[in-house]
């Protein structure tokens, strides 16, 4: 198979470890091993005799019964674990379609979501969200982009790069669109749990749908990203064995030590979700401030849910330009949308992280010593 470069990916490799600050990580604040463990004393025997052998494919049971947890109707026999969302993505990809068939994907994107289905060769349309009304959904259009060779729709939902949410009515309505064409559902609901109101979560398209597949990991709201944890919840058992299989050619298997460290975040999710959505609700009250004080330099749509917006800039100039010199200058990251294929005037930024404070300051500092 030849890829495309992962445009994002390529820029964090050479960026977000020499920063001092980034400005645009989607995952939230993480936590130590020694955190983690002084979560409940057991753990840290639990740990300690531990085995490192090889794992069960499928995913530990006791890690596959706590994700379960988080969907209504759904046991540990619905569970896949992999390695990352990513590993999950491109084994579904890989596994669901073939040449002659395609797929209609949310835009903007995560660049796997779209990239994985070209380079197998299928045709990919890309539905796109509308920019003006914040970032909201056309169901019109989405029926429209169905051909007699789609096989699946693939959404995310809270949405990476813009934090847009649909209501409830909107998310049926798209199952509604899939059932009657029966078509797949792939949902990435990666960053599900980061609802800055509980009563704006969506249910997983697994929950409601036969052929939805809804894709979560330990990475966004749980800030465990080091893990590389991910899962697909999905009824199709047909489809899970056959994903399972693909998997053997992989990772083949989890890591003990990292499925054991989701098991005690999982049991603990309350304490973590609650810890992580204090720290973006803080930081979006600064953002919000921010923009409202720049509202000649940038626009943004105050996001419902997540941990990264896509603001735009407004003046004439390009903004990969600015987001290299911001580095250069300040030490701080920001992700271009040129690294979306979306244009040279939005970027993304993040705000899961306990340092965003500090980071913003160098940023203000920056837009007045070269913006204004
Ligand atoms: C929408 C979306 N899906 C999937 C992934 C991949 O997640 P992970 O890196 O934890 O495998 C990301 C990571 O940024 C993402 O934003």
């Amino acid at each position: 198979m030849k890829i495309n470069k992962f445009k994002l990916e390529e820029f964090f490799a050479k960026y977000e470890f020499n920063v001092k600050y980034s400005l645009c990580s989607s995952d939230c604040e993480t936590f130590s091993v020694k955190e983690l463990l002084a979560l409940d004393k057991k753990y840290r025997n639990d740990l300690l005799t531990l085995r490192l052998g090889y794992t069960e494919s499928f995913g530990n049971p006791l890690l596959r019964e706590e994700i379960a947890k988080l969907y209504e109707g759904h046991n540990k026999d619905d569970i896949l674990v992999f390695s990352g969302a990513e590993e999950a993505i491109f084994i579904f990809m890989n596994v669901l379609l073939d040449t002659n068939e395609s797929v209609i994907v949310q835009f903007p994107a995560y660049q796997s979501l779209f990239e994985i289905a070209h380079a197998i060769g299928v045709r990919t349309a890309l539905w796109k969200m509308i920019e003006d009304v914040e970032w909201d959904i056309d169901l019109e259009k989405l029926k429209r982009e169905i051909s007699s060779n789609t096989k699946c729709i693939v959404i995310n939902f809270p949405h990476n790069p813009t934090g847009f949410l649909p209501t409830k009515d909107q998310f049926k309505e798209i199952y509604k669109i899939a059932q009657e064409n029966r078509l797949y559902v792939l949902s990435d609901e990666v960053y599900r749990f980061l609802e800055f109101q509980e009563e704006y979560r969506l249910q997983g398209m697994s929950e409601i749908y036969d052929k939805g597949i809804s894709l979560g990991v330990m990475s966004k709201a749980f800030g465990l990203a080091g893990l590389r944890i991910g899962w697909i919840a999905t009824k199709d058992k047909t489809l899970l064995k056959e994903l399972a299989s693909f998997k053997n050619y992989t990772t083949i298997c989890n890591s003990a030590l990292s499925e054991l460290f989701a098991i005690i975040a999982l049991r603990n999710k309350d304490f973590i979700l609650e810890r992580n959505l204090e720290i973006i609700k803080e930081n979006l009250d600064l953002l919000d401030s921010f923009f409202n004080k720049y509202s000649s330099i940038f626009s943004w749509s105050k996001p419902k849910a997540g941990s990264i917006a896509f603001p735009k800039i407004l003046i004439d100039r390009n903004i990969e330009d600015i987001c290299i010199e911001l580095i250069k200058q300040k030490n701080v990251l920001l992700m271009p949308a040129t690294k979306y294929d979306y244009d040279d005037k939005h970027f993304r930024i993040g705000f899961g992280r306990k340092n965003m404070r500090k980071a913003l300051e160098k940023f203000e500092e920056f837009v007045k010593e070269n913006l204004i």
